[in-house]
């Protein structure tokens, strides 16, 4: 494998058992994606791509095929492991944000770090720029029901962000934004794509971010239907 390699995905398939038999949602996906390099996955809703990213992250085991992760192939790896290598290189956006109810903003973004024992006062520093910059500095002390949903979901954008990671995957980063803020949000992820190389992975609606990723893989039924490289 290219050392430049961060994410290689082949023959993925993912099943579930279901009442009449086994409903398979993911079929023989494949793909290979570069270090900084950027990915958007677009298809209708039911297509896979939250299986895939989950997938692709860590977050869950395939029932065929490999993934290999900033060189660790995940696939076989117990929870634990898992979660290392997720704490050490993953960032990821859910769709639903996830953030800690009972935690302030400020306290949600600090979490991958307190995961890792290295609190200290240079990260909190760092959680309180990371907010500033997500335009949510005079809000550190909100808990996530005092924010809306577009502002819940850039915490989550500043948590994703604390780890440093090699590689974000965000689920539908806009999908509940304004268009305003949905572009604060691309500029955001893009910008930190840019200034840090961290590899991007988006699952999106959004046709506008989908083109200023660098390759476009689309999902029907579980099986990749085009892969496109968008000219630069
Ligand atoms: N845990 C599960 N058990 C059974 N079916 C599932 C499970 N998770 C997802 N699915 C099914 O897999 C398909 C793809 O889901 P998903 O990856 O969430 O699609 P998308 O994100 O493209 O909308 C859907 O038909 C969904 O119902
Ligand atoms: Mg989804």
């Amino acid at each position: 494998m290219n050392v430049q390699t961060m994410l290689k995905v082949e023959r993925l398939t993912k099943s579930y058992r279901a009442a009449g038999g086994t409903l398979t949602v993911l079929r023989e996906v494949g793909f290979e994606l570069g270090a900084g390099a950027s990915l958007a996955i677009v298809g209708p809703s039911g297509s896979g791509k939250t299986t895939l990213l989950g997938l692709c992250a860590g977050l869950d085991r395939p029932t065929g095929g490999s993934v290999v992760l900033a060189g660790v192939s995940i696939g076989e790896l117990d929870e634990d492991a898992r979660a290392r290598v997720r704490n050490a290189h993953v960032g990821f956006v859910f769709q639903n944000f996830q953030l800690v109810p009972t935690l302030t903003a400020l306290e949600n973004v600090l979490v991958p770090i307190e995961l890792r024992g290295a609190g200290s006062r240079t990260a909190e520093e760092e959680a309180r720029a990371l907010l500033g910059r997500v335009g949510l500095g005079a809000r550190c002390d909100h808990y996530p029901v005092q924010l809306s949903g577009g502002e819940q979901q850039r915490v989550a954008l500043a948590r994703a962000f604390m780890n440093r990671p090699k590689i974000l995957f965000c689920d539908e980063p806009t999908g509940n934004l304004d268009d305003d803020t949905a572009a604060a949000m691309a500029e955001l992820i893009f910008g930190l794509n840019r200034e840090r190389g961290t590899t991007l992975v988006l699952v999106t609606h959004n046709l506008d971010l989908a083109r200023r990723c660098q390759r476009v893989i689309r999902l029907k039924g579980g099986t990749v239907i085009s892969d496109e490289q968008i000219g630069v």
